[in-house]
């Protein structure tokens, strides 16, 4: 039977997550401690070894894209820490757990990343609807700077670091990197087109590094225990652990962590605690909106970035929500589109335009009941010309649970 192995969650539960002591009496802290002593590419290298992946859904390998940013020059030398904090895929709320219940574990992974890049000064972007996580990490923030954790000389090193919140004001696209960058910038939040990639060119046009939370709260683990202990966890291109969130149509929806490598059937019926009562399970959405639909034929495979990809899934922020055969899935298609409609910030015409269309043609099929065979593959068709001509991302995405729904429910349809 699979269990949970608690990294990133470890002291959830275990301490008051208000008390600086409760964690240092943990052993919190004492990572950041050792790693100011590092050289900063020798801590850059051992996260690289680590094989570590970012946990805010893109999966790019967080050694890398810090090495890129400690290597990128400004002639001011400035460099800028953001973690992003914005968690609005929906079925997605992991973050939350993290910020409100070890709300340290992230400052002091944020500080060994902060000395890793050169950035003397980091802003944790927070979804403004999340007062808690807000109000948690502020006292965090500065019961860790009353400690000379963040200021001037930390660790008795000479290294000055420090950070603040800021808030978003609930953009689904203000949680894409660059588009978060425009709204710290106190702009509008309209995407910026790539490359320059943010470790090159982000914030007021300085190298900057943009890391999700789990990301973040992950590293002070593979400073204390090592790279080599931490690629033991989980699977061979994707190690370690991830924070899962199960919603929908089981009986102990929740967050889960568990080595990555876990099947959806363990997910759902061991974690999940199984179907609800009289309900057969129809489909699984994995990774939110911008995510795949699957079949029961995928429940063996085992969750990790590439095995998914094979199935023509994808692994995402990690969000797993569970259709009953008792949902229809044209309406949850529907409301995924009609998310994709309201969140697109127009800019753009293929997507203003494009994700209009495709909720016309949904409620046609639903509201109107007019039947169109090939219904499925002309919202593939509009939605691989959005993919194609999209300004970012967020244009990009439809494409995911729309062609996932042809390749396993075409039927349906
Ligand atoms: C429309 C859109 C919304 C996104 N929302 C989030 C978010 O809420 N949180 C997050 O960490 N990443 C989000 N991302 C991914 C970020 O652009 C970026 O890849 C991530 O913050 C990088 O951190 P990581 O490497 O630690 O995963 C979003 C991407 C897109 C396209
Ligand atoms: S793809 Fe959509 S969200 Fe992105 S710029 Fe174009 S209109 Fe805006």
């Amino acid at each position: 039977m699979a269990r949970e192995n608690r990294i990133v969650l470890k002291n959830y539960g275990k301490i008051d997550p208000e008390s600086i002591d409760d964690y240092i009496s943990a052993g919190g802290y004492k990572a950041a401690g050792k790693a100011l002593k590092w050289q900063p590419v020798e801590i850059i290298d051992e996260i690289v070894k680590s094989k570590l992946r970012g946990r805010g859904g893109a999966g790019f390998s967080t050694g890398l894209k810090k090495r890129f940013t400690h290597e990128a020059m400004h002639e001011s030398g400035k460099k800028y820490l953001v973690c992003n904090a914005d968690e609005g895929e929906p079925g997605t709320f992991k973050d939350r757990i993290i910020m409100e219940n070890d709300p340290h574990r992230l400052i002091e992974g944020m500080i060994i990343a902060g000395y890793a890049i050169g950035a003397e000064r980091a802003y944790i972007y927070i979804r403004g609807e999340y007062y808690k996580s807000v109000e948690m990490l502020q006292k965090a923030i500065d019961d860790a700077r009353a400690r000379g954790f963040l200021g001037s000389n930390i660790f008795g090193s000479s290294f000055l670091f420090d950070m603040e919140i800021r808030l978003g004001a609930g953009s689904y696209l203000c949680g894409e990197e660059l588009t978060l960058i425009e709204s710290l910038e106190g702009k509008r939040g309209y995407p910026r087109i790539k490359p320059p990639f943010p470790a090159e060119k982000g914030l007021d046009g300085l190298p900057t590094l943009v890391n999700n939370v789990e990301t973040l709260s992950t590293i002070p683990t593979i400073v204390e225990k090592g790279a080599k202990w931490y690629t033991r966890l989980g699977t061979e291109n994707s190690p370690g652990t991830k924070i899962f969130t199960i919603s929908g149509d089981v009986n102990n929806p929740g967050f889960y962590e568990i080595e990555l490598g876990v099947t959806l059937r363990e997910l759902i019926y061991e974690f999940g605690g199984g179907m609800k009562k009289g309900k057969k399970l129809q489909s699984v959405l994995i990774g939110g909106a911008a995510g795949t639909f699957v079949d029961e034929t995928v429940l063996d495979t085992p969750m990790g970035f590439d095995s998914l990809k094979e199935k023509g899934a994808v692994l995402g922020s990690g969000a797993v929500m569970v259709l009953g055969d008792d949902k229809s899935l044209p309406e949850v298609t529907k409301s995924i589109l009609e998310f994709f409609k309201h969140e697109s910030c127009g800019k753009c015409v293929p997507c203003r335009v494009g994700t209009t269309q495709l909720v016309n043609m949904i409620n046609e099929y639903i509201t109107n009941g007019k039947k169109k065979d090939d219904l499925l593959n002309q919202m593939v068709a509009e939605a691989d010309f959005m993919a194609k001509t999209s300004l970012c991302p967020l244009g990009q995405s439809p494409i995911l649970p729309l062609r996932s729904l042809q390749r396993y429910f075409a039927d349906t349809f």
